[in-house]
């Protein structure tokens, strides 16, 4: 905990920074005031109000998302104190109970192209959501009538895998997941699970598994259960990896006897 002394002192931040997609990164330090309640996304939001470097230089303030402010919607996603996590619910008297007396680093996620400084291009998660029909398929303005019933026992599995915020936490950890490859990633594999157990989903169940058996899908995943740590909404990200895996294999059977 800060003591109420400790509220007027500042803290030293290092923020890599990078001005264009092409363009070199390059660390800029600056000194921040905080209060108990600070966070990153306040501490950010306060150097854009003044951008003034650690050694006086008045810079463009660091770019960087953020739109709920409560970790429900994963912009603020990034690299802090090299773990990825949301800026908006890091305390930063939790960073310095972590790291006592070192400055807070602040980087974007590395395995989305950078936009600017913290901004990055995540619409690589956003396209393979897109590929594995992560949607319901309720189009159109007429009376459907009373949806199907899901059982508690469903609710109980599926509430969980509806949480995801593709903040894409867990493709930042994953060793598999790299810019060079097509690694779908656990977010896709827990989505994909959730949309094939809905009873309105499990049409399209059969369309979602030819992806998740393509090209960099199920079979890629080395199981570095890396993902599961860092998911800051505790979704069971390896037993939905766990639950594809055996899908995939029914699903194969299913067509080997379907020629
Ligand atoms: S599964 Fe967890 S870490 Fe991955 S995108 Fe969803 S909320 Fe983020
Ligand atoms: S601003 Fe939405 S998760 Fe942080």
């Amino acid at each position: 905990m800060i003591s109420p002394a400790e509220s007027t002192k500042s803290i030293r931040l290092e923020i890599l920074r990078q001005d264009t997609p092409s363009s070199q990164g390059y660390w800029q330090t600056f000194d921040v005031p905080i209060t108990p309640a600070s966070n990153v996304t306040s501490l950010l939001r306060t150097i854009s109000g003044r951008p003034v470097t650690s050694d006086g230089r008045n810079v463009a303030p660091p770019a960087y998302e953020a739109s709920c402010l409560e970790e429900v919607c994963g912009s603020c996603t990034m690299v802090i104190n090299g773990r990825v996590r949301q800026a908006c619910s890091t305390l930063v008297r939790r960073l310095m109970a972590e790291s006592p007396g070192s400055p807070i680093t602040i980087e974007p996620m590395t395995k989305f192209p950078v936009i600017r400084d913290l901004i990055v291009d995540r619409s690589r998660m956003f396209e393979n959501l897109k590929r594995i029909k992560a949607w319901i398929p309720i189009d159109g303005s007429f009376n459907l009538g009373a949806g199907p019933k899901i059982t508690p026992e469903q609710q109980h599995t599926m509430y969980p895998l509806s949480r995801c915020m593709s903040c894409g936490s867990c493709l930042e950890a994953c060793p598999q997941f790299t810019r060079d490859n097509h690694f779908l990633g656990a977010q896709i594999f827990s989505m994909a699970r959730y949309y094939n157990m809905h009873p309105n989903g499990k049409p399209d169940a059969d369309a979602r598994m030819e992806v998740l058996m393509g090209d960099g899908g199920i079979t890629d995943c080395g199981n570095s259960q890396n993902c599961v740590r860092v998911c800051p909404k505790d979704i069971p990200l390896t037993e939905s990896i766990g639950v594809i895996g055996r899908s995939a294999t029914v699903y194969s059977i299913k067509k080997f006897f379907s020629k």
